[in-house]
């Protein structure tokens, strides 16, 4: 690809991942002209070093787990063993796949795909190599890092982050995993089945704390059963190496011995240095600060994606990228619901949710104002012939609408659609109860769940 020598673009979009490709396609559409920069592969994070690569990864490890599993099924297979270079080969193919695929959609728009790294130097003006992109309006959508802890260094090689986990040419044989969050928790997942020794450390008292409290409870069941360790309610200390890989000490002293440290403490946002506050962009710990129509505040400054607080979903990303074309063209969308954004922890089990926690919700509408219902997998035929457990658990606010909907279980992620044009269309229990479910699906779990809700539960253990 020749490189354009800089012009004027009605948008120019700093990064090239999930919420700026995403503007700039819908921008596209809008008959505007993009400028898209950005010094790694057009993609970013999710698709080269996040979302996609883990989510094969996850996939490779339920083929392991099933195998290990056969014989309840009647199957006999034997687990030779992982190859790890088959594995990569393999996410390594998705990835290229729909790179290609990408590269071809971004053409077909006739966006202008600027390679390098840029820097706000006016309020209207990106800068790369020396040459100028002015735009109309500006887009940053640099997006984010893994963070570490003060004095915890991520070598690449024992201490590692998950863009390095992601490119293990082995299974470590053990493995520590600092953070019980949503990286953690998917890689202690896929390390397990691979057949890694697993050890996660998580600060807070419980492991996806950011999920309804009986979801983590039916996980932490779950990763006992699968023999994944894990130590909840002190935070990590310190690290030292050791002959053959590090031991980590925890708050009280305790410490546990593994081949490599994987650090999951959260994502940064990427705005250091880009000029961003010199052209008077607010910060506020290094995220951009937007109002709800995702404006700086500065020029024709908007921000997407994962430098915008929140949540850090490639999903959110998106939406906010065609939200923000869309407000160039005067189109007036209809701002985002921060809480309708579903949520999918793809970790066996797995977790999806909408919405608002019973805790969450009783906190803003008060406690009696707000039912719960739980229906367990064990009543649904689809659960029970993939031999899996878990539940369904809505949040209704008491003659008004769902305010939540929390899953668990395998395969719950595929749920999550219904979950939220649930919980974004308002909807009453009493409503969803009246739609057919097909049989036997795991989708019948949340009609059972409408029924129950509604005071008439058919497939239902009281
Ligand atoms: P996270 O915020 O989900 O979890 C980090 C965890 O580390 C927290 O539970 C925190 O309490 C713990 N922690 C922090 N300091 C600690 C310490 N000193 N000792 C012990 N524990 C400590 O962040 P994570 O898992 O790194 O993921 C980053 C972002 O990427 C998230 O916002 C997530 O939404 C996104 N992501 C989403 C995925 C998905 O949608 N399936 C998959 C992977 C990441």
């Amino acid at each position: 690809m020749s490189q354009p020598n800089g012009g004027t673009f009605d948008i120019v979009i700093l990064g090239a991942g999930s919420g700026g490709y995403a503007a700039a396609l819908r921008a596209a559409e809008l008959n505007l002209s993009v400028a898209l920069i950005d010094k790694a592969e057009l993609g970013g994070t999710c698709l080269h070093r996040g979302c996609i690569p883990t989510k094969a990864l996850l996939h490779a490890a339920e083929i392991a787990d099933q195998t290990r599993e056969s014989e309840q099924f009647g199957v006999k297979a034997d687990l030779v063993g992982i190859d790890m270079a088959g594995v990569n080969a393999y996410k390594d193919g998705v990835v290229a796949r729909l790179y290609k695929g990408l590269q071809g959609l971004l053409k077909q728009e006739k966006i202008t795909l600027v390679q390098g790294a840029g820097k706000l130097v006016a309020k209207d003006t990106v800068e790369v190599d020396g040459q100028r992109y002015t735009g109309r309006n500006v887009i940053l959508a640099t997006g984010s890092y893994s963070r570490t802890i003060p004095g915890l260094e991520i070598d690449g090689k024992r201490v590692i982050a998950s863009e390095h986990a992601l490119k293990l040419d082995r299974v470590p044989s053990s493995a520590i995993v600092l953070g019980g969050g949503v990286i953690g928790v998917e890689f202690a997942s896929v390390w397990k089945s691979f057949g890694a020794d697993v050890t996660i450390i998580e600060a807070l008292p419980r492991l996806v704390a950011a999920e309804d409290e009986e979801i983590s409870k039916t996980v932490e069941r779950a990763f006992r059963k699968r023999k994944i360790n894990f130590k909840v309610g002190k935070p990590f200390e310190k690290v030292e190496h050791t002959e053959n890989g590090v031991r980590a000490t925890i708050a009280g002293g305790e410490t546990v011995e593994a081949e490599v440290l994987l650090v999951a403490v959260g994502r940064g946002p990427t705005t250091a240095n880009l000029g961003y506050e010199e052209q008077g962009v607010t910060l506020d710990r290094g995220f951009v600060i937007t109002n709800e129509r995702l404006h700086t505040g500065v020029g024709n400054i908007y921000a997407v994606g994962d430098i915008v607080p929140g949540l850090q979903l490639a999903h959110r990303g998106f939406q906010q990228g065609i939200f923000v074309a869309e407000e160039i063209a005067g189109l007036k969308p209809a701002p985002i619901d921060e809480a309708g954004i579903p949520r999918v922890t793809y970790s066996d089990p797995e977790v999806a949710s909408v919405g608002l926690t019973e805790t969450k919700a009783k906190e803003q509408y008060g406690a009696d104002k707000v039912s719960t219902y739980n229906y367990n997998l064990g009543g649904n035929g689809k659960s029970q012939i993939l031999k899996t457990a878990g539940f369904v658990k809505l949040v209704r606010l008491n003659d008004g609408p769902v305010l939540g909907v929390h899953m668990v279980g395998a395969r719950m992620g595929e749920l999550v659609g219904e979950a939220q044009l649930i919980y974004n269309w308002e909807a009453f229990p009493e409503e969803v109860a009246q739609l057919v479910h097909a049989h036997p699906t795991q989708n019948e779990a949340l009609g059972e769940a409408f029924l129950a809700l509604s005071g008439k539960p058919l497939h239902a253990h009281s």
